[in-house]
């Protein structure tokens, strides 16, 4: 199996081709509202993603937090689309899902955003319509071949802190920051509004070389 995965002690995070489900997420089996809801999913295509995606959220719940049942935790939706875990406000999920992997994080230490995407993918809405000043001048600063790859880790950042926030922040409003890039870890500084900068932390992967992912977390105030 083709996979990439992080834990930390608040923090844990998965992916799993979507194609092949591996045999000890099966075993898990789905509760009946997420095989509902995965009925209710007319493309084919995307049933799979979803199905490997929640199996893949019940898998990291699993990992993270052994004194869950995650075989018959609900997971509710918000009317946002966000995902939420029934009767454990403590506990934050997060999911993605691409042409060829799905990828879950949870976390216990405030929101979480996950976000993956293909090396190849070329359809990026235009910059200008989600960078920050700074970013564009950073990115044409770049070598031609390099800029579509750093584009790339820009918007699995924006999309993961999206959402962390529940996408109540806009793109050109969270500032990616670039240090520590080339480092596998970056911190990223938002600024949404008068309720002041929130400051998230983003880890980077590059999943078996085909993929961009970011992890976003938003620490809660003590
Ligand atoms: C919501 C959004 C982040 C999803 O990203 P995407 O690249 O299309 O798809 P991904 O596969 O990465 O993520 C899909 C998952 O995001 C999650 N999601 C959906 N809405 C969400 C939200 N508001 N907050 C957090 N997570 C959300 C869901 O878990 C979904 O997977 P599931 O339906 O299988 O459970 C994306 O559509 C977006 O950035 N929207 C911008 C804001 C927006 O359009 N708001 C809508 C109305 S104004």
């Amino acid at each position: 199996m083709d996979r990439a995965d992080g834990r930390q002690r608040e923090l844990a995070w998965r992916t799993c081709p979507i194609h092949d489900l591996p045999r000890d997420l099966q075993a898990m089996g789905l509760p009946a509202t997420d095989l509902a809801r995965a009925t209710s999913i007319a493309d084919p295509a995307a049933r799979q993603r979803f199905l490997t995606g929640r199996t893949l959220l019940r898998a990291t719940i699993a990992e993270l937090c052994p004194d869950v049942d995650a075989h018959t935790v609900a997971i509710e939706v918000a009317a946002s689309g966000r995902p939420t875990i029934a009767g454990c406000a403590d506990m934050h999920v997060s999911v993605s899902h691409t042409h060829g992997l799905a990828a879950a994080a949870v976390s216990t230490r405030g929101p979480v955003g996950i976000d993956v995407e293909p090396l190849s993918r070329t359809d990026l809405p235009p910059g200008h319509a989600w960078l920050t000043t700074s970013e564009e001048d950073r990115l044409a600063a770049h070598p031609p071949e390099e800029r579509r790859r750093h584009l790339l880790r820009l918007w699995v950042a924006k999309e993961a802190t999206l959402k962390a926030h529940d996408t109540r922040v806009t793109r050109r409003s969270i500032t990616i920051h670039p240090e520590g890039h080339d480092r596998g870890r970056a911190v990223e500084a938002i600024e949404p509004d008068a309720d002041g900068p929130v400051v998230a932390t983003l880890d980077w992967e590059r999943v078996a070389h085909r993929f961009v992912l970011a992890v976003a977390t938003v620490p809660v105030e003590a």
